[in-house]
């Protein structure tokens, strides 16, 4: 078994949290703290770019928080939107191709659109996944994968000794994606709510105070660096271990 130094980092997500307070703390409106996280976003992509970091899951906004005021909501669709057009071309450059994780059939028309075409014009690229989680919840993610398998089995598509942990993972919507190897989560919330359940099974999770609009690249970098000083067993003993 390798230690983490010899195990790259090539999956890292993010609950980008702690925007509202953020905003609190300056007298300003929470809404203004969620634009200042989303001009955050660009330079932590540059960060994974640079450090050979092959996909990136980022947090946007859960199924839980339709439970906050409509115009807070309206507000955090409105500047993703902002997000994708200002950044398209140079993600499309950068060769790194848009995924979504979730069901974005309940955004505003507007916000689809963008994503939709975001998704579209990078949908060969290669180089790096850029995962917007977005309207996603990790149970209606896991239930969605069961449901799919069940209709699969019910049309003769497979068979149930075929359902394995392989199998259930290539019905989530991380499919084809390797497991998360690093959480972080901003703000100092000490909870992964509902994010990511199944691809965090053997993730280090690091929770820095800083609220996300804070989050610098050289906060990250330490936060990589955190990583590759972990020992991650899965289970074994390593060879310094025995
Ligand atoms: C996270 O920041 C952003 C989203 C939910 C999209 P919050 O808005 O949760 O910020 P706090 O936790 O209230 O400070
Ligand atoms: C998680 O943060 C969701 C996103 C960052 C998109 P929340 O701020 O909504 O989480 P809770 O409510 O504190 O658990
Ligand atoms: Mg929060």
């Amino acid at each position: 078994m390798a230690k983490s130094k010899e195990i790259k980092l090539k999956h890292v997500a993010f609950i980008m949290d702690g925007n509202g307070r953020w905003a609190k703390r300056r007298g300003l409106p929470r809404h203004l703290g969620h634009k200042a996280g989303c001009d955050r976003i660009i330079d932590i992509y540059e960060e994974c770019l640079a450090q050979d970091i092959k996909v990136m899951s980022l947090y946007a906004f859960s199924t839980e928080n339709w439970n906050r005021p409509k115009d807070e909501i309206n507000h955090l669709f409105n500047y993703l939107d902002i997000f994708f057009k200002k950044q398209i071309k140079r993600i499309i450059k950068d060769g790194s191709r848009v995924i979504i994780s979730g069901d974005i059939s309940a955004l505003p028309k507007k916000t689809q659109k963008t994503i939709n075409e975001a998704i579209e014009k990078t949908k060969e690229c290669k180089n790096f996944v850029f995962n917007i989680c977005l309207n996603y919840g990790g149970k209606a993610e896991i239930v969605r994968a069961a449901k799919l398998l069940a209709e699969e089995v019910k049309n003769n598509k497979i068979k149930i000794e075929d359902i394995d942990e392989n199998a259930f993972s290539n019905h989530l919507y991380t499919a084809g994606l390797p497991d998360v190897d690093l959480l972080i989560r901003t703000s100092g919330e000490l909870r992964t709510s509902n994010y990511l359940p199944w691809q965090l099974a053997y993730a280090e999770f690091i929770f820095p105070e800083i609220p996300w609009p804070d989050f610098t690249k050289e906060e990250f970098r330490k936060c990589i660096n955190e990583y590759y000083s972990r020992n991650r067993r899965f289970g074994g003993i390593n060879d310094d271990e025995k």
